[in-house]
């Protein structure tokens, strides 16, 4: 009987140490999760976000956090990490709801400073950081995968929308950046004035069409569609 309570607890202690990098979904005890949440307010405020990396603002790196921490989600996905400030973002929700994310850029040295600023705000173990093409990459994921977010080359949005929806499980939550309802696209946060984002109206008719998605919108930042599957 003591050999099976103290094999229990091993199993436990382990499943607990071994943490999310396995896939189990561990939530961390409250004063670690306080510790991380300075070090990464710490980070995100001390960090210059560079309009040539085309990072997100911080008005939609809150909002892509609050989804996830709202809905729960733990499985998630992004093309285009550039350095990881809606990485960051993401990473740091995952921390709460006990997930993942697999992102993937293909530029080297974005991809580098990406490990680098996951590293310095705390957050490395919640992200599988991929350097590749996400052309090649995207179709062989497998999910299913509760949270999605797009935010690189906009003419392959609507790929990249069709790979991933049927491994988004139901409830989940599909997102993208830099359109507008219009389908005008919208001005990049960092764009020069006047400049818009092209290439993805044709992505937002596809979004708006499809039965089994309820998309809005949310314009204080670059513009993001939220789109969840029912
Ligand atoms: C707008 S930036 C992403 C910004 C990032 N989400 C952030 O908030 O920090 C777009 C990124 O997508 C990357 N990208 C473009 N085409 C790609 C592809 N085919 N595969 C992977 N990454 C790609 C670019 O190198 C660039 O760093």
């Amino acid at each position: 009987m003591r050999s099976t309570v103290i094999a229990v607890m091993l199993a436990l202690v382990s499943l607990v140490a071994v943490g999310p990098q396995a896939g189990f979904v561990v939530a961390q005890d409250t004063s670690a999760q306080e510790a991380l949440d300075q070090r990464v307010r710490d980070f995100l405020a001390a960090a210059r976000w560079r309009s040539r990396t085309l990072n997100v603002s911080a008005a939609d790196g809150q909002k892509l956090h609050d989804l996830i921490v709202e809905n729960g989600y733990t499985r998630a996905v992004e093309v285009g990490t550039s350095t990881g400030h809606s990485t960051i973002w993401i990473a740091w929700a995952l921390s709460k709801t006990g997930g993942k994310l697999i992102t993937v850029e293909i530029n080297e040295r974005r991809h580098q400073r990406a490990l680098a600023n996951l590293e310095e705000a705390g957050l490395s173990s919640f992200v599988d950081a991929r350097l590749a093409d996400a052309h090649e990459l995207v179709p062989e994921l497998e999910g299913p995968f509760d949270f999605a977010f797009i935010d690189a080359d906009k003419d392959w949005y609507v790929r990249y929308f069709n790979w991933l929806l049927p491994e988004i499980e139901v409830g989940g939550c599909f997102a993208a950046h830099n359109v507008s309802e219009s389908g005008e696209g919208s001005p990049g946060e960092n764009a020069p004035p006047g400049r818009m984002e092209e290439g993805t109206a044709e992505f937002v008719q596809e979004i708006l069409a499809t039965p089994s998605l309820n998309t809005e919108f949310f314009m204080d930042g670059g513009g993001l569609s939220i789109s969840y599957k029912r």
